[in-house]
C-alpha cells in the first residue's frame, strides 16, 4: 500500500506521522519511507538515530516521484511518502502515486480552512486516478478535549472521511524525534504508542 502524508500547511505533523506509521508498518511488512520534502526532515531523523531504522529512508525530491516509484513497488509491501509543505509539482507527484492520501490537520478552524488547497489537489488527482482515497487525521488534539463543533462541521464539508483515531499533543512525539527514535521505542506501553497502533490499524482497513 502506498500512503502519502500530505498537507500544504507547514508544521501539521506530516513528518512525525510518516516516521511513526512507517515504524509500525515495518513490523508487518517490508516498508520504505520516501522523503519528498527538500527540507529532509525524515532523512534527518534517520541520520541522527543511533541504530539503523527498521526500514530504509530515501529522498526523492524532484517532481518525478510518480515515475520513480515503480522501481520500488515490487520490493516493498508498504511505502510511506512524507510530503512537502506548499502546493507544488512535488506535492502533486507524491499524491498521484498514492493508494491513500493521509491529510494531518490540527483541530483548529484555521488549520481546517487551510486544508482546502490540499483537498483541491486531491480532487485534481482523482481525475487521473479514480480509486485514489483521501482521509483526514486529526493531529495534536489536546488531551481530554473534544474536537470543536466548528472543526467537525468544516471537515465534514470537504466530503473526505476523518479517521476515528486522533493523535494527541504529546511531548513524547517531539522528544523522540530529537533522538531519531519514535514513541513506540521510547514508551512502548504509552498512550502515544497506542494511538499510532490504532492509526495504522485504521489505515490498513483502506488497503
Ligand atoms: N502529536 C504531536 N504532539 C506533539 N508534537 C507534535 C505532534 N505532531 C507534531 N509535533 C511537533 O510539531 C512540529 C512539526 O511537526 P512535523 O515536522 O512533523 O510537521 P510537518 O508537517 O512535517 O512540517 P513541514 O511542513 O515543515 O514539513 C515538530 O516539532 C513535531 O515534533
Ligand atoms: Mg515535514
Amino acid at each position: 500500500m502506498i500512503i502519502t502524508v500530505q498537507n500544504q500547511k507547514g508544521g501539521v505533523g506530516k513528518s512525525t506521522i510518516s516516521v511513526h506509521i512507517a515504524f509500525e508498518l515495518a513490523k508487518q511488512g517490508r516498508t520504505l519511507l520516501i522523503d519528498t520534502d527538500p527540507q529532509g526532515s525524515s532523512r534527518d531523523w534517520a541520520a541522527i538515530r543511533e541504530s539503523e531504522p527498521p526500514f530504509p529512508v530515501i529522498g526523492l525530491d524532484r517532481p518525478t516521484i510518480h515515475r520513480d516509484i515503480s522501481k520500488f513497488t515490487a520490493d516493498y509491501d508498504h511505502i510511506v511518502i512524507d510530503g512537502p509543505p506548499r502546493v507544488s509539482e512535488l506535492a502533486r507527484s507524491g499524491i498521484i502515486c498514492a493508494d491513500l492520501v493521509l491529510v494531518p490537520v490540527q483541530p483548529s478552524p484555521y488549520d481546517v480552512w487551510a486544508a482546502e488547497e490540499t483537498v483541491k489537489l486531491l480532487q485534481e488527482a482523482s481525475v487521473y486516478k479514480e480509486n485514489l482515497k483521501g482521509v483526514f487525521v486529526v493531529n495534536r488534539k489536546i488531551v481530554n478535549t473534544s474536537i470543536g463543533r466548528e472543526v467537525n462541521q468544516a471537515l465534514a464539508e470537504y466530503g473526505i472521511p476523518v479517521l476515528k483515531t486522533h493523535v494527541c499533543q504529546r511531548v513524547s512525539f517531539a522528544d523522540s524525534a530529537s533522538s531519531g527514535s519514535v514513541v513506540q521505542e521510547v514508551d512502548p506501553t504509552g498512550k502515544a504508542t497506542n494511538e499510532i497502533r490504532l492509526l495504522v490499524k485504521e489505515i490498513l482497513n483502506y488497503a
